[in-house]
């Protein structure tokens, strides 16, 4: 086959250094030190404080093959997975950098050398379109006068709103941080199928991104005092254009893993959507927990137990009734020999958190999914509403992303902007509940073990609802809990209370939104029960 990737890859990365680029090592997939993104969204991102602090390096050329994850923040593609080709929720991002060296002259012509020119990728230099900011006159006249695209196939993309930065074609890291103007490459790929509902052949395959500007926060933009260049290309995306493949499920490593879910779960369709997200999802799933990601209910933990909660529902859809998602871990390894992670010294870690958080979820998934589909039946003008959503989450447990994507798949109308309402409203009648500290009387003191563990073993030795004791509480109910001992921080001097979960071996989950103290000795975890029943004395995962 010609251009396998990782031949797309390594030429890559051999046409930089042939322009004097230094190959650099993919950063971190969680960012180290960077507070404002939850996952490395882009390959700059390893080098914002060069950007930022003009620190710039000897070496002033810097090429790399950066692992991205796009399901959380700013770029987030999560949703588009199962609806395009063309995005993943994990892909490997191509591209080079110029640290105060050259500027768009070059950028733009080291691009085309490498796209056309017959040494190289040898595209055909009529099928490109070019996308640039409107104002950057300067791009305009390089596409134009020195690539000799003729005009017609330069579209000039102007401001969404007034703030004359809110533009597809001005780049931004995240809601601060290294951004510009930019210019995409589109190609003409015929016979594509990227994307479901959409006829468009023309694919987005490379973003020269010129970053002048440090965004501190929606309307202040400081230019910094050299001019950067940063691009990225999806290594997928190209894969499929050079091995001339309808979408980039059909590129090497994809198909092979297709081929091996489709194999382990019995399926002989292999064109089916549900494989193409199960071979997306369990790629960013194995490299979030290799990461040491776990899932929980907030943060980076949230996003993987989102997707893998997505995950298990396909399987659902092709009809597996039973635990199956860890033994796509095997393939993944199989066809991820060449990423520079020594990924098998956790494989064993990796299958068994995934398999014991389908155990966790598989009653509320084959639950909830009947619940949803009685609700499409019932439901009038194609719509649910923003109410039952959320009922069917706070009562059942069912999360609310999976009902919307049920619903989307089955053209039910869901009102989204209800839904966050509802919530927000939920969150601020739980954190403001006023708590009576008359109530706890004759309960003994919590031990905290917080200081030296995250998650601990514990009993419930107290249930609080309305300020009322209860010996049990049902699904949806709000309430307080208090244990023999916890890992939770309480609410004291400034510092916010911990968030989590309690968790019984039965299934049962009370999702914790905040901890205070009472009489700074007995910890109340305030929160809502989401699924199961929880009773005194009851033995409890914290
Ligand atoms: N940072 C730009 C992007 O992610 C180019 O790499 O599209």
């Amino acid at each position: 086959m010609k251009y396998e990737v990782s031949e797309v890859r390594q030429t890559f990365l051999d046409f930089f250094k042939n322009k004097g680029h230094k190959i650099i090592k993919s950063g971190p997939l969680i960012p180290q030190e960077d507070q404002s993104l939850l996952f490395t969204n882009a390959g700059m991102n390893q080098f914002k404080n060069i950007f930022i602090k003009n620190n710039i390096p000897i070496n002033k050329r810097a090429t790399t093959s950066q692992y991205c994850i796009r399901a959380g923040g700013k770029h987030n593609d999560l949703d588009n997975i199962g609806y395009t080709t063309k995005h993943h929720t994990f892909f490997e991002m191509l591209g080079n950098f110029s640290f105060g060296d050259y500027f768009k002259e070059e950028a733009i012509q080291f691009a085309w050398e490498l796209l056309t020119h017959k040494k190289w990728f040898n595209l055909s230099k009529n099928k490109f379109l070019i996308t640039i900011y409107k104002y950057d006159y300067e791009s305009y006249k390089i596409w134009k006068e020195k690539i000799q695209i003729p005009p017609k196939n330069i579209i000039l993309v102007k401001n969404k709103t007034t703030n004359i930065y809110d533009s597809d074609n001005f780049w931004k890291m995240g809601n601060t941080g290294p951004c510009g103007p930019c210019s995409e490459i589109f190609y003409n790929h015929k016979n594509n199928s990227y994307s479901h509902n959409q006829n468009n052949t023309y694919l987005e395959i490379w973003n020269l991104v010129f970053i002048q500007y440090n965004q501190k926060n929606n309307n202040i933009y400081i230019p910094l005092s050299h001019p950067y260049i940063d691009t990225g290309m999806g290594l997928e995306r190209i894969s499929s254009v050079l091995q001339n493949v309808p979408s980039n499920y059909d590129i090497d490593t994809f198909k092979a893993l297709i081929s091996s879910i489709a194999q382990i779960l019995k399926i002989s369709k292999k064109n089916h959507t549900s494989l193409q997200i199960l071979s997306d999802h369990i790629r960013s799933c194995a490299f979030l927990i290799y990461n040491n990601i776990t899932p929980s209910n907030e943060g980076r933990g949230y996003v993987l137990r989102k997707i893998i909660r997505r995950a298990i529902r396909q399987g659902y859809k092709l009809g597996q009734k039973n635990i199956f998602y860890y033994k796509l871990v095997q393939p993944f390894m199989d066809t991820m020999q060449d990423i520079t992670y020594p990924l098998k010294q956790k494989q064993k870690k990796i299958e068994e958190i995934l398999r014991q958080e389908e155990e966790k979820f598989i009653y509320i998934l084959h639950r909830g999914i009947n619940i949803v589909q009685k609700e499409i039946q019932k439901s009038i003008n194609n719509t649910i509403t923003g109410e039952t959503v959320v009922y069917i989450y706070d009562t059942y447990g069912f999360p609310i992303d999976l009902t919307i994507d049920i619903c989307k798949e089955n053209n039910i109308k869901v009102d989204i902007k209800k839904i966050q309402e509802i919530q927000k409203k939920n969150t601020i009648n739980l954190t403001n509940k006023k708590i009576q500290h008359n109530v706890y009387i004759n309960i003994k003191p919590t031990k905290f073990v917080g200081y030296k563990h995250q998650k601990h073993s514990g009993k419930i030795i107290a249930i609080f609802k309305e300020n009322k004791k209860q010996n049990t509480i049902y699904p949806g109910d709000t309430a307080i809990i208090i244990l023999n001992k916890t890992p939770f921080y309480a609410e004291s001097g400034g510092q916010i209370g911990d968030t989590g979960t309690l968790e019984a071996q039965n299934g049962t989950i009370f999702q914790v939104t905040n901890t205070k103290k009472h009489q700074k000795k007995i910890f109340l975890h305030l929160g809502i029960l989401n699924h199961g029943i929880l009773s005194i004395n009851m033995k409890i995962h914290a």
